[in-house]
């Protein structure tokens, strides 16, 4: 029986102990409950609860379990329901009945909090440095392709020309907004919940600020009834990580649509494509399609977690063991995403041939032809109006604006001169010469700006 079924006269069900253990997933935070316990222990006996040699067994004895958790030879018993009594368990066996002292002034309300806590700092850290890995991705394609344009889209009806380093730094911003919101969320998981108890408070002289500061907290919580019941900043991790996957599977579609055959914009690396088993032409990109499809994933954990907390009254209630299945499939989900993206990018071909062919087509300039009017005096509505005749007149014609004679142009205004022919995609471009345009002088300091902000 264990012991903490003090009252008690029977053992679990087999099968409610499999419903309600955590073990077989909260295992993932030994390192924060091991960590966590050192400085509760550490705290103790500043503090005078527990004696100095007391607590130097305590910690000899987690740093023995935390190493035999390590190296693979720590019997998970399910029957113990949890990480924290998995390891208080075993450090009894290690430490004797002075182990017993360890949980003084803590319950695994305040204990588990506090483990979620470091595990979410710890999560968002390596996330953002996943997303700093795509960033430079996609500078470093962006650097490489810095003369290349494309047709931009909206609608997904060719708009007008782009550079592709300029299509590819809005990812770059994208992610940076998704860092941004990491470390703000990052603010919300650095407050210390231990000394909360299991809701009331502790009944001890706790220092709870030498406990943060052990832990590198940079607060300590206020309300010891929200701080052992609160998980928004679980909730608050997975709404960065879903506006994250949000951004990537905007990149995956773009990517999906670019390696079609239709498209040909870009070609994935051998490495970062699948075969069909039945069509031996076919090279899928089933990568980017997967990093799309497993948003759905993180949105879920996304809403489930906040469908298990809507209807909790205070304070801690078992229900919220939910949340950390979702928060490390998040995690992993998320962080697989990034990096493998990462290489996916860094491996992709690009075709800018073929992306200068589709800016022969769709009448990509007719903006250009309308601005070529505006700067002749017309007002905008008129020379939009004039150009649309024009691309009709083009189009029933099977000409391009390039093809079209001066005479041609005309006939629909006496404003056009010879120096109509001179509208091209590159001019285009460079006539976008504002800040966050797409003119290759303005491309090239946003591709400065990120190399700054990468620490390239
Ligand atoms: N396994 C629990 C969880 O993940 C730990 C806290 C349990 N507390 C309790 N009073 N049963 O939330």
């Amino acid at each position: 029986m264990s012991h903490i079924r003090g009252r008690f006269q029977k053992d679990a069900a087999e099968a409610v102990v499999r419903y309600t253990s955590s073990l077989p997933f909260d295992h993932r935070m030994y390192r924060q409950d091991v960590r966590g316990s050192i400085a509760h222990a550490n705290m103790l006996a500043k503090q005078g609860i527990l004696s100095t040699s007391d607590a130097k067994i305590l910690i000899d004895g987690l740093k023995a379990v935390e190493s035999e958790i390590d190296n693979n030879q720590f019997d998970f018993k399910i029957e113990l329901e949890d990480i924290h009594m998995a390891i208080e368990s075993r450090l009894r066996e290690i430490a004797g009945t002075v182990a017993g002292k360890l949980h003084t002034a803590r319950s695994r309300n305040d204990q588990v909090a506090l483990d979620t806590r470091m595990f979410t700092r710890d999560a968002i850290r390596e996330v953002q440095t996943a997303i700093r890995t795509l960033q430079k991705a996609l500078i470093s394609q962006a650097s490489k392709h810095s003369a290349v344009l494309l047709p931009g889209y909206t609608h997904m009806q060719p708009a007008q020309p782009v550079l592709l380093a300029h299509h590819l730094l809005a990812y770059f911003e994208m992610l940076q907004r998704d860092f941004d919101r990491f470390n703000d969320a990052y603010k919300r998981s650095d407050v210390m919940p231990l000394g909360s108890g299991a809701l009331a408070g502790a009944a001890y002289k706790l220092d709870r600020d030498y406990v943060a500061h052990e832990l590198g907290f940079s607060a300590v919580t206020q309300n010891s009834l929200d701080a052992v019941s609160d998980r928004d900043f679980v909730i608050e991790y997975m709404s960065c990580a879903s506006l994250c996957m949000m951004h990537l599977s905007r990149l995956a579609e773009e990517l999906v649509l670019w390696s079609s055959a239709e498209f040909a914009f870009v070609e994935m690396d051998d490495s970062y494509a699948t075969p069909s088993s039945i069509m031996p032409q076919k090279k899928n990109p089933d990568v980017a399609e997967l990093g799309r499809g497993k948003t759905g994933r993180i949105y879920g954990h996304l809403l489930g977690l906040l469908t298990t907390m809507k209807g909790l009254p205070l304070s801690y209630n078992r229900d919220m063991q939910e949340d950390k299945e979702a928060l490390f499939d998040a995690h992993d989900t998320i962080c697989a995403s990034l990096s493998i993206f990462a290489g996916m990018i860094e491996t992709i071909t690009f075709k800018p041939q073929n992306m200068e062919r589709s800016l022969g087509q769709g009448y990509i300039l007719a903006t250009d032809v309308a601005d070529y009017l505006v700067k002749n005096g017309l007002p905008f509505r008129e020379a939009h109006a004039i150009t649309g005749q024009l691309v009709n007149h083009a189009i029933s014609k099977g000409k391009t604006l390039e093809t079209l004679t001066l005479a041609d142009y005309r006939e629909f205004s006496q404003l056009f001169t010879e120096d109509i022919h001179a509208i091209s995609a590159l001019r285009s471009a460079t006539s976008k010469n504002i800040i966050g345009g797409t003119a290759p002088s303005q491309v090239a300091q946003q591709l400065e700006r990120a190399r700054k902000i990468v620490g390239n």
